[in-house]
């Protein structure tokens, strides 16, 4: 049979391209259908079939980065559904609120482990002694740090690399060599790496970050793959923006709305989707937007969207500063 035959009046050439285009539309369709059946499966199916979290576990949950924003969320949440918290962060006072609010309004254990990340090595071995008799069924790698707005590399400081590499990276497996031995004997448990969409290509402006969340994301997905059939949930968590402190330089990624939700409803829906979805964004207008990025964007067109988005919050934080001189 004839190209003729099945499109009439197309050349061997138009034919060719048409077959191609075809076929690609059909690889979108199944791409876009599949993420619609995982998003279903993980917000809506998810909250029908809730995970009984200390059963599933176990008894005790450590949050990094918790005194504020996401990790302050993941803490509460945690306890809300009877775990006690391991409160793992910097500030002594706001870990003490922390723990005193979730003490009193779930009726859990805490205990405060106050140290800053950005030491380094010396911190896992006091961190070490916290965990020691503790059933650990949950960890959350949640502890990061961000430039205090987007920047040329050569304005980063010194504090910045460095903070980028203990805080964001460091922690991620050393936490997990600290805690995995346990929930292996115990054949259960979970680790939530809390990565972000800015890992899923470079992002100038921004490149230490991204390139920091690229580190969380590859590490958490190899560490996923190996310990599959051991009884240990390995998430990666891909959030876009998330209306905390991170996002204070800018009015823009700030302000909450659908697509920028407050920490408090990006953990609620996130923590909805553990034992659920192995990678994921967390969110439901993230989950769009990472669909987006990985089926439709490529490499440079992520990186150039990213650039003159990021010189615009730039432009505009600018402007406002000089306004309110
Ligand atoms: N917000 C977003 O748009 C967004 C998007 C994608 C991914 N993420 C990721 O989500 C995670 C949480 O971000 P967030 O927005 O919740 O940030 P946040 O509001 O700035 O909170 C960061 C938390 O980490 C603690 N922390 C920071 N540096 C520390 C250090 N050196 N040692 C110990 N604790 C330290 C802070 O403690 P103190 O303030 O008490 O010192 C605070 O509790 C990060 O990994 C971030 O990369 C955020």
């Amino acid at each position: 049979m004839g190209c003729d035959a099945l499109i009439p009046g197309l050349g061997d050439f138009e034919y060719v391209l048409t077959v191609v285009g075809l076929l690609y539309v059909v690889k979108l369709a199944i791409q876009t259908l599949w993420a619609i059946v995982n998003g279903i499966r993980d917000h809506w199916w998810s909250r029908l079939w809730k995970k009984h979290l200390v059963e599933d576990y176990g008894k005790w949950a450590v949050v990094t980065g918790c005194s504020d924003g996401i990790g302050k969320e993941y803490a509460k949440e945690l306890a809300k559904s009877g775990m006690n918290i391991i409160l793992i962060s910097r500030t002594l006072e706001k870990l003490q609120k922390v723990s005193t609010e979730i003490g009193q309004e779930y009726g859990v254990e805490t205990e405060i482990v106050q140290l800053d990340f950005m030491t380094g090595r010396p911190i896992y071995e006091d961190i070490a002694k916290h965990l020691e008799d503790k059933e650990i069924g949950v960890l959350v790698n949640n502890v990061g740090v961000m430039l205090s707005h987007p920047m040329e590399f050569e304005l980063s400081s010194d504090k910045d690399i460095w903070n980028h590499i203990n805080v964001n990276m460091a922690s991620v497996p050393a936490m997990t060599k600290l805690i995995l031995p346990g929930m292996l004997s115990r054949g259960k448990g979970a680790i939530i790496n809390v990565a972000s969409i800015a890992g899923l290509h470079p992002i100038p402006l921004m490149g230490i970050y991204s390139a920091s969340k690229a580190f969380v994301d590859y590490f958490s997905q190899a560490l996923d793959w190996e310990y599959r059939g051991s009884g240990i949930t390995v998430q990666t968590v891909t959030p876009s923006y998330v209306s905390t402190n991170m996002t204070k330089f800018s009015e823009l990624v700030h302000r909450p709305s659908v697509l920028i939700p407050t920490a408090q409803t990006f953990v609620s829906n996130a923590l909805h989707t553990l034992g659920y979805a192995r990678r994921t964004s967390g969110y439901w207008a993230h989950g769009i937007q990472v669909h987006m990025v990985e089926t439709f964007v490529n490499k440079w067109m992520f990186m150039y969207g990213n650039y003159m988005w990021n010189s615009y919050l730039l432009w505009n934080m600018k402007k406002n500063q000089a306004r309110s001189r």
